[in-house]
């Protein structure tokens, strides 16, 4: 198979990404022919003001993709922006693509939602309103009435959201209308509602992203992908709609000018198996995270940190694993007896969790182990290691220029 991925350099990576991804092309690289990149041009399309730290996160990600053994005697490892045919090929893309076709984008719609979202609620919390009085569903009138500070906001954001999905995901476009009548009803003052909803529909809030390279990610996406004529993409779930949109740029460009482009299928990663130290997705901003890069000490403190089954308050209540993150944690670094042992033990009130910790921060110190001193070694000599990308840029600018000749030609465009 030919393989094409590509990963934002967004910072430096974390187990989740391990498990997630890099495990996964780690395998894909074995049989296949893999073309895997560092999206620097994408990762400009949120982050256009924050160039200031592009070159050290591109350093970073070198560093960790070679720390754990992507290897690039048997992959082409480059950077998206060293091959100038992506660009030509995203500019021809979007000559050819509808706007709608990436304004129902849902991830795109997604973004917006969240962002829109994030910014109501801290608005009107901002504003420490009072809310639900009346006429919502009077269970949650009651729930918000027992509840006290945190538990009240989870669920005022819960009420929220979904007021908002309604008006949001509405067939005619944002229904502001609909929901500031709703907002006044749950009591909240008309004139917060008011300035709050103000903000949305100038399209004040956003505007970072309401750029002409944020909408036309996806077509520089197809790019990227068609580019290398790759018939395989292992993407994330999140990922699919712009897999889609590439097999649709495809068809379309065949169409237009004669077949050029196979139709890539995505193979999914797995639902991430890797949950953050607190239970939620694994995340730089939630804070939750362990770094590939992490020393021991600091791995043994987030360990310390996790959560565990939260029925299992004294050492002598009986555990159960199935709910515990330090147990999910067990099952991908510790050996399956040991797994097994710590399982009965736990469910037996025979092991307590401080103990279950220290040997799973143990386990995942050794599993670190190899890639730190890999880790260091490459830090020693970065310049012959960012070549390995220098030259895997060239390899795959000469492949990218063979498809691009082809697209110039089908598409009859000028040649001295
Ligand atoms: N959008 C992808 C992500 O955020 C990164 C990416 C860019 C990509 N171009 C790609 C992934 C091409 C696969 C193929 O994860
Ligand atoms: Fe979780 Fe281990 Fe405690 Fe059991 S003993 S609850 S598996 S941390």
């Amino acid at each position: 198979m030919r393989i094409v991925s590509g990963m934002r350099p967004t910072g430096k990576l974390h187990l989740g990404h391990y498990f997630g991804v890099l495990k996964n092309w780690l395998k894909l690289q074995e049989n296949n022919q893999c073309f895997f990149f560092i999206a620097d041009w994408h990762a400009l399309t949120n982050k256009y003001k924050e160039t200031d730290s592009l070159k050290e996160n591109i350093e970073e990600m070198i560093i960790d993709w070679l720390s754990v053994g992507l290897n690039p005697e048997k992959n082409i490892l480059f950077i998206q922006s060293q091959v100038k045919q992506h660009a030509e090929l995203s500019l021809l893309f979007s000559m050819i693509t509808p706007k709608s076709w990436l304004e129902l984008n849902p991830s795109y719609k997604d973004l917006k939602f969240n962002l829109y979202y994030q910014y109501l609620k801290d608005f009107l919390l901002g504003k420490n309103i009072k809310v639900l009085q009346t006429p919502p569903p009077k269970s949650l009138d009651e729930a918000l009435e027992e509840a006290t500070g945190k538990q009240k906001n989870k669920i005022f954001d819960e009420y929220l959201r979904e007021l908002f999905f309604r008006a949001f995901y509405n067939q005619k476009g944002i229904d502001f209308k609909g929901l500031k009548e709703r907002l006044i009803l749950l009591g909240v003052n008309k004139k917060v509602v008011e300035e709050a909803l103000k903000n949305l529909e100038t399209g004040d809030i956003g505007k970072d992203i309401d750029t002409v390279g944020f909408l036309s990610y996806p077509v520089l996406q197809a790019a990227d992908i068609l580019i290398y004529k790759a018939d395989t993409v292992p993407v994330g779930e999140d990922q699919l709609p712009h897999i889609e949109l590439t097999r649709e740029i495809a068809r379309r460009f065949n169409n237009l000018y004669g077949k050029t482009f196979p139709e890539p299928k995505h193979i999914l990663t797995e639902e991430a198996k890797l949950l953050g130290i607190d239970g939620r997705k694994m995340s730089k901003s939630y804070n939750n995270a362990i770094y590939l890069s992490e020393d021991s000490k600091s791995v043994e403190q987030k360990v310390l940190m996790m959560k565990t089954d939260p029925q299992r308050v004294k050492k002598t209540d009986a555990g159960n694993p199935d709910v515990c993150i330090v147990f999910s944690y067990h099952k991908l670094f510790t050996r399956e007896e040991a797994v097994r042992d710590i399982d009965n033990k736990c469910r037996k009130a025979e092991i307590g969790c401080v103990e279950c910790k220290k040997i799973l921060a143990t386990n995942i110190n050794q599993f670190l182990e190899p890639i730190r001193s890999n880790r260091e070694e490459i830090k020693k000599n970065i310049d012959s290691y960012i070549d390995i990308f220098k030259e895997g840029s060239k390899k795959a600018s000469e492949e990218a220029e063979k498809t691009m000749e082809e697209v110039r030609e089908n598409m009859k465009l000028w040649k001295f």
